[in-house]
């Protein structure tokens, strides 16, 4: 039986959602652990698009989907998602969509807040998705947040948001400039939300506990990606939870001990949304061509991504910060039509050569790649499904990244859709 976590190496968007929805084909249970609706996981079914934020992305495969504890919900961003995919022929009753009792709950004030501080930053933002994700986790950590177990007590949540919104209201005046909050309409709407959403809350932890114990096998999804890790990532630009591996387990009320295997998605390419630095960064036309090529837009702010060349430094980092069991590589598709493909090997920096991830903000941003080329190829490998098949140049730039991260390649994701996939080894058989 195995117990599998993918998570993203990168700055996010690698392509978890798609490879989810591969993997849940053979697995009993889909967990999300962490993150909120400041994800977009795609997936692409028979030519269907389908988006998700926060209902797991093994929804599709008619999977039992858990939301963790440590996932942020915005009880509404729920609701419309479970009603689109209900319009769309998918079952998200109470048997299929459970949600922890202790995940805590995205309030307005969180999105007034993380909208209005960004305004206020101006040129310092960290670039939000805007969706209140950091200050709902602050007030997790600072202990002033409303999770599930109360939002389905009515007097508990009344006498909770009350002992709070005076302090909101304050700084959303004072500080802010935005209007305050009157409590009436929230503990109204919430209460709205309460009774919809009654049916999905239980003890995650012990469902889960009950499943391992009769041999269902666990796909945890991971949102956002390393390098955007609350204490691993680039720190102040970053998502506020823990995105590696082992948040998996808090997460999700799961110990470490259940865990079989780390997958690692790892976009051909690398791309970034919002501010922070990114060494292997394009500005020149590659960069647009893989914009363009990629359809390099944000799945849930629309934003254009940045885009730059595959960055093994960053790997590397993800290699070791998750445990990394095996690599999953997509949109491998979109680099065709180079001539030549660069990989950094290191950063240059004051003469030297630095092969390890800076934890400087300030080296970080002086850091030039160091580069290795590649040849490219020319062919259109999406469809293509055995690894043998590929042009000799495309299995040469795999071999150098199992080589340069010493982590095998199990899947290569040569196109959007479910079936345009090569695997080589499946985690779950
Ligand atoms: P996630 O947040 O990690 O789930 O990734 P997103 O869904 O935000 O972004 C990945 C995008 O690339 C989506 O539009 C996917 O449909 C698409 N995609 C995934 N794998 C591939 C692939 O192998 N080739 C191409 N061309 N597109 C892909
Ligand atoms: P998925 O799961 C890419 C980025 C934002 C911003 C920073 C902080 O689809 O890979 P936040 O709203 O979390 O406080 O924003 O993190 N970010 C993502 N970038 N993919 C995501 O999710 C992201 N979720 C957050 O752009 O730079
Ligand atoms: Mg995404």
């Amino acid at each position: 039986m195995a117990n599998i976590v993918i998570v993203g190496t990168q700055w996010g968007d690698e392509g978890k959602g798609k490879i989810v929805d591969l993997l849940a084909d053979l697995a009993d249970v889909v967990v999300r652990f962490q993150g909120g609706n400041n994800a977009g996981h795609t997936m692409v079914v028979n030519g269907e698009q389908f988006i998700s934020h926060l209902v797991p992305s093994g929804i599709l495969q008619k999977k039992i989907c858990y939301i963790g504890n440590g996932v942020v919900v915005d009880p509404q961003v729920l609701i419309d998602e479970m009603d689109y995919l209900t319009g769309r022929g998918i079952d998200v009753g109470p048997e299929r969509l459970k949600i922890s009792e202790l995940a805590h709950l995205i309030m307005p004030y969180h999105k007034l807040i993380d909208v209005a501080r960004e305004h206020l930053m101006g040129a310092q933002k960290i670039g939000t998705t805007g969706r209140g994700i950091g200050p709902c986790y602050e007030d997790k950590i600072s202990r002033r947040g409303i999770r599930f177990v109360e939002l389905i007590d009515p007097e508990l949540f009344k006498e909770r948001l009350l002992s709070f919104l005076d302090e909101k209201n304050y700084y959303l005046k004072n500080y802010l400039s935005t209007a305050p909050l009157d409590p009436q309409p929230i503990i109204e709407t919430f209460s709205r939300y309460a009774e919809r959403l009654l049916p999905y809350v239980t003890n995650i932890s012990v469902e889960l506990d009950q499943a391992i114990s009769v041999g269902k096998q666990l796909l945890f999804e991971g949102a956002q990606g390393t390098h955007l890790d609350i204490d691993h990532g680039t720190y102040p630009y970053v998502t506020s939870s823990n995105t590696v591996s082992g948040n998996a387990c808090c997460g999700s009320g799961v110990g470490p001990g259940r865990i079989t295997g780390v997958i690692g998605i790892v976009k051909a390419y690398t791309t970034r949304v919002g501010q922070g630095p990114f060494p292997s960064e394009l500005f020149d036309e590659a960069g647009d061509r893989i914009q363009q090529k990629g359809a390099e837009f944000g799945a849930t702010t629309g934003r254009k991504r940045r885009c730059g060349w595959l960055d093994m430094v960053v790997l590397n980092n993800a290699v070791r910060l998750n445990g990394l069991t095996s690599l999953t590589i997509t949109k491998l598709d979109v680099l065709g039509g180079f001539d030549a493909l660069n990989i950094c090997t290191g950063y240059a920096y004051q003469g030297k050569v630095l092969t390890e991830f800076p934890s400087s903000l300030k080296v970080l941003s002086k850091c030039k790649p160091v580069y290795e080329t590649l040849p490219g190829w020319s062919e259109d490998i999406s469809g293509i499904r055995k690894k043998e098949d590929l042009p000799r140049n495309t299995r040469n730039y795999l071999n150098r990244i199992e080589e340069l991260s010493r982590v095998s390649i199990g899947i290569i994701s040569v196109g959007p859709g479910r079936d345009e996939t090569i695997v080589v080894t499946h985690p779950f058989s």
